[in-house]
Formats: C-alpha cells, sequence, structure tokens
C-alpha cells in the first residue's frame, strides 16, 4: 500500500460480482481500497476473497441511494489520505419486463440506483480529486447503455443516461485533470442474472399483452446464457488496466461480439438493423 503507484480507490457495490472481484484484485495490487456495500451481513463472500489472495480492503457501509452514507465513506477517506484517485461506480441492477408491465415506481428505483447514485457518489468525490489535478472516474455501464431492446426499456433507459451524463462529465472534467471512463460490459457471470434479478410487476401476468413475448425472450436469454457466461474476473482485470493509464478512453466495449454490433448499430440505417434484431430475437415466436 506504500509503494508510489498506489493508489486510493473507492467502489461501490463489493458484496458481489465485478464489485467484489475489483476490490479483491487492486487490494492484491497494493492499492488502498475502500470496499463499499449497502449491507455489511453480506461481507464474507468479499472477505474470504481478500483472504485467498492475501489482500486487505477497508469495507465500509455505503448505498449510492443515501448521501449521508456516501458522505461518511468519502470524509473517512479524507481523514485517511486527503484524496481520492479512483472511483468506481459499480453498484447497479437490472429489472426485465416491457414498459407497461413495469410500474413507474419500479423504473423510478432503478434510475435512483443507477444513474442518480453514480451522481451522488460522483458529486460528493470530486473535490477530493480536484486539488491534485488528477484521479479517474469510472462508470460501469453496460453494453445495454448503447442500444434498446424489448423488456429492457427500464434498464435501457438507465445506462443510456449514465451514458450521457458521463460523456458531457467527460468534458467537463477534463480541464481539471479528471478522467472518466464508461465501462460497456455484455453478459458476464455475476448475481445480476441470478439471485439479484428482478422482474416487472406484470411479468406473471397472464392478461399482459406482453405475457408471451416476454416469456419468450426470458426463455432465450436464460439459454443463451447458459452457455455464454463470461468470467466477471475479465471485467476486474480491465478496471486494473485502465487505472493504470495516464489518458484512458471515454469507452470501453471489453467484448468483440459486442464490439460489432455497436458497429452495425451505428452503420446500418436503423430500419435495416431493427429488422435483422427483431428477426433474430423473435425467431420462433408464436403468438397464439
Ligand atoms: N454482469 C453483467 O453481465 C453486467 C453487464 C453489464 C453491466 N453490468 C453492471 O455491472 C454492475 C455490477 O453488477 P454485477 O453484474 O456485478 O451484479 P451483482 O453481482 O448483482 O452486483 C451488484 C452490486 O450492486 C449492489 N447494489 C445494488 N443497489 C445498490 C445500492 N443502492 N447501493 C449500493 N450497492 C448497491 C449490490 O448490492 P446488494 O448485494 O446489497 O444487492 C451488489 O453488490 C451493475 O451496474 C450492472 O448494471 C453487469
Amino acid at each position: 500500500m506504500n509503494s508510489s503507484h498506489s493508489k486510493v480507490i473507492l467502489i461501490t457495490g463489493c458484496s458481489s460480482g465485478f464489485g467484489l472481484l475489483a476490490a479483491a484484485r487492486l487490494a492484491s495490487k497494493g492499492h488502498a481500497v475502500y470496499a463499499t456495500m449497502r449491507d455489511l451481513n453480506k461481507q464474507g463472500a468479499l472477505i474470504n476473497e481478500l483472504k485467498e489472495r492475501n489482500a486487505q480492503a477497508k469495507i465500509l457501509p455505503l448505498d449510492v441511494c443515501d448521501p449521508v452514507s456516501i458522505g461518511q465513506v468519502v470524509k473517512e477517506i479524507g481523514a485517511d489520505h486527503g484524496h481520492i484517485d479512483v472511483v468506481i461506480n459499480n453498484a447497479g441492477y437490472a429489472i426485465g419486463g416491457y414498459f407497461e408491465d413495469l410500474t413507474q415506481e419500479e423504473i423510478r428505483s432503478l434510475m435512483e440506483t443507477n444513474f442518480f447514485g453514480v451522481q451522488n457518489v460522483t458529486r460528493a468525490v470530486i473535490p477530493l480529486m480536484r486539488p491534485k489535478a488528477s484521479g479517474t472516474i469510472i462508470n460501469i455501464s453496460s453494453i445495454s447503455g448503447r442500444y434498446g431492446a424489448p423488456a429492457f426499456g427500464a434498464y435501457n433507459a438507465s445506462k443510456w443516461a449514465l451514458e450521457g451524463f458521463s460523456e458531457s462529465l467527460y468534458y467537463e472534467l477534463r480541464p481539471f485533470g479528471i478522467r472518466v471512463v464508461l465501462i460497456e460490459p455484455g453478459a458476464y457471470k455475476t448475481k445480476i442474472f441470478g439471485e439479484n434479478q428482478r422482474l416487472a410487476k406484470n411479468f406473471n401476468n397472464e392478461g399482459s399483452p406482453y405475457f408471451k413475448r416476454s416469456h419468450f425472450l426470458k426463455a432465450l436469454i436464460d439459454e443463451h446464457l447458459k452457455d455464454n457466461y463470461r468470467d466477471p474476473e475479465d471485467i476486474a482485470a480491465l478496471i486494473e488496466q485502465i487505472i493504470g493509464k495516464k489518458d484512458p478512453a471515454l469507452r470501453y466495449i471489453p467484448e468483440i461480439e459486442s464490439r460489432l454490433q455497436i458497429t452495425l448499430r451505428e452503420i446500418l440505417p436503423f430500419k435495416l438493423y431493427s429488422w435483422i434484431y427483431q428477426r433474430m430475437l423473435f425467431k420462433g415466436f408464436k403468438d397464439h
């Protein structure tokens, strides 16, 4: 932790998935990691991972929707180090379901975490980055922040909002030497598709006009994920690489298939792209 390359790093959502692995990996490389989670009862998995890697991190409570908890963590880091080098805005979740099957409350809650939560943390850390004229803000977006998909509208909206905000912030903070980075992963084996998966209130309502389509899509995704999950450690490794760069790019799409899809989405006329996409999604679907 005392090496001159060691950085002071705050990470949100470290109870599982990318956050947990990034915290353990970066701590094992000698960085001063503040691994936060909203429920400290869930710290066991991170503690085990840290032990396995012979690493140490400070584990603190932080709910991205609660500015008081954010303030306490930032105050503690300020007292320990006087600055923050890196923040990884990782906390987030997804909810599946067509717009009319979702309640407004479900959509608002998602925005509170995936979008306003990132803003809450970012607002609190910038004052601890500006005096050193350096710092990196890494926002874990998603490939879902680059294209829309049926039954993913709420998640798409939260990540699209994060993309727009981050691109704007990139310009705003560059003059102060602070870098903003977006990571846009595809599907990785974390709890987001498992025990943390959420579905719209009316997802299972057989009276919904979307019932058959949303269940068809869920089955398709479940089937696809069986063989196509990637290792979340790859994202932790990418984060480590980005942290080592003096001038990282704004956007990182980790997988080649996602890069290909986004390129097609950008270069093809939308009518053609969306025709192909719908044919792929709903192949074999019967509406009766
Ligand atoms: N896995 C993928 O395929 C994938 C792909 C693209 C993007 N992402 C993004 O990657 C990020 C991490 O997700 P993951 O895949 O690692 O899923 P995960 O295993 O479900 O982890 C999500 C983490 O976020 C935390 N969290 C949720 N709401 C929070 C809040 N209000 N305050 C603080 N922490 C909160 C969760 O805490 P609790 O345990 O308390 O719920 C958990 O620690 C998310 O932003 C997600 O959208 C994931």
